[in-house]
């Protein structure tokens, strides 16, 4: 007999058909004739209840299934009484796929720290919050895909290991084949890099963009999603070692057509997960408010999806770097020194706390930053005729901060070779890219959306190691 997937079993209405179903034990509870098994494959958030009249083989079986244990069901579908579902399966036959010792499983059916469970995070799926989680990061997944690709773009793969440091930041793994005991030195005492793999120092690419930027100088429209890594010893809730970055680039595109994009992309996201996924997003709310119940009123989140309807129904405020520099100065907390970094020089960069402040506090709503200082900012982005400003742009959302960071680029060569030298970035490792603007120059612009910040958005869950199946973090790389 085929199987039948428990989300398709759930939506049917065939009483009285025999089907197979599989899945893992949720929880098992009974009474003196009849067991109750709830069974979950992960098709959707809701449990199949099984129904199990005694008899003298079944409560053999039921002595070996536990939380966790999997099972082959055949069973007739049957009306439910109970109000949760409007199906249950009556079982005909069961067959233990796999046991569980309730001894040594470590996932009880009880409430477990997502601290305890990023130790299991080979079992982790197999939970209500991880499972919703997946699902909902599949379907974000795919709707970037299918945005992108119903707008006219085509996406690139850019390559993941490079020569080159986009970003400047220096915050690269570095990728060799060299032996570590003993490395090949040059006459300076520098290390060797001709007689590595690549006959040159490689690192793990901590963007796509350059790369990107090649294609859209040629074919308009084009986005590349794929993983990134920094080597940043950043141990934080936002920041991940290996993350996905979304990251179109459109040539003839200027910031304020960069910024809409951005926008327009946010709020399609949002609302395909509301429009999809909403099973798994109501849990989420649950859990979210669940785990905020001890916090005071005013600490705690807007209910997940009152939050995603008030981010689709309000325009984004865009300011200049400069506005938010003078709000933020002359802001309660700057003044009474209550910002761990407090605000003095214009110039200096804002930190997680500023940018929240201006989208919970200030301004109540997804803000864009446009015309940043070029000294905090990458080597690429187009010089204001002002000298001192960039056109760089960043969106802070509520809870996460920056969720996204563009910007116009510099296309005309001599400023962008100038400033090269300026940052002191090697100007022979980006050869190729200097070309793009010695031949066919044209404006383009384009943004970096991160995937699991997006995806903290839409979950509400606090931590981005929640956010991603095997997050890669300092002294963590288990799994
Ligand atoms: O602002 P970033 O560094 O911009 C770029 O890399 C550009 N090349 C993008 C572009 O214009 N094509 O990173 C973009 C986004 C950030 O806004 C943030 O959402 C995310 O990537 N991000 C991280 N996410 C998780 N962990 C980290 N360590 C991250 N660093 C950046
Ligand atoms: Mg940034």
């Amino acid at each position: 007999m085929k199987r039948i997937e428990i989300k398709k079993l759930l939506e049917s209405t065939d009483y009285g058909k025999r089907v197979n179903v599989k899945g893992w034990v949720r929880t098992k509870r009974g009474s003196k004739n009849v067991a109750f098994i709830a069974l979950n494959d992960g098709s959707t958030i809701r449990n199949l209840q099984i129904v199990v009249d005694l008899n003298a083989e079944f409560e053999k079986q039921l002595e070996n299934i536990h939380t966790g244990a999997s099972l082959s069901v055949i069973g007739t579908i049957i009306e439910s009484p109970g109000s949760g579902q409007q199906v249950e399966l009556q079982a005909n036959e069961i067959e233990i796929l796999g046991t569980a010792n309730p001894d040594e499983y470590p996932l009880q059916p009880k409430k477990h720290s997502l601290e305890f469970m990023r130790e299991i995070a080979h079992l982790r799926f197999r939970t209500n919050t991880f499972g919703a989680i997946t699902r909902v990061r599949h379907a974000m997944i795919f709707a970037i895909h299918k945005y992108f690709n119903d707008n006219g773009f085509y996406n690139i793969h850019t390559p993941i290991i490079t020569a080159s440091d986009a970003e400047g930041a220096g915050e690269m793994f570095q990728v060799t084949t060299l032996n570590l005991e003993n490395i090949p030195k040059d006459e300076k005492g520098n290390i060797d890099h001709s007689q590595d793999f690549f006959g040159k120092a490689a690192n793990l690419t901590v963007s796509g963009q350059l790369e990107a930027e090649l294609a859209a100088l040629a074919l308009s429209k084009v986005y590349t999603f794929g993983p990134t890594f920094r080597a940043e010893n950043s141990n934080t809730s936002r920041h991940l070692s290996e993350f996905w970055m979304i990251e179109p680039e459109m040539a003839f595109y200027d910031i304020n057509d960069d910024m809409d994009l951005a926008e327009d992309m946010l709020k399609y996201l949002i609302r395909y997960a509301l429009d999809n996924c909403l099973d798994d997003l109501q849990f989420l709310s649950k859990r979210q408010a669940d785990e905020e119940k001890n916090k005071k009123a005013d600490e705690r989140s807007m209910e997940l999806i009152e939050k995603m309807r008030f981010v689709l129904d309000n325009d984004f405020e865009r300011i200049t770097y400069t506005e938010a520099y003078r709000i933020l100065r002359n802001s309660k907390p700057n003044k009474k020194k209550r910002f761990q970094f407090v605000i003095e020089e214009w110039g200096a960069d804002f930190q997680s706390e500023h940018e929240r402040y201006l989208v919970e506090k200030h301004f109540k709503k997804p803000v864009i930053i446009v015309d940043y200082p070029k000294g905090i900012k990458a080597f690429y982005m187009k010089q204001n005729d002002d000298g001192t400003t960039v056109r760089a742009m960043d969106v802070l959302f509520p809870q996460i901060g920056e969720i996204i960071g563009g910007s116009q680029r510099e296309d005309d060569y001599e400023k962008l070779s100038t400033r090269i030298k300026e940052m002191d970035i090697p100007e022979d490792s980006l050869w190729w890219y200097l070309e793009t603007r010695k031949y066919g120059s044209v404006p383009h612009a384009g943004f970096g959306l991160g995937f699991e910040r997006m995806m903290l958005f839409v979950t509400g869950m606090g931590n981005i190691r929640d956010v991603i199946p095997f997050p890669r973090t300092p002294m963590n790389c288990e799994f």
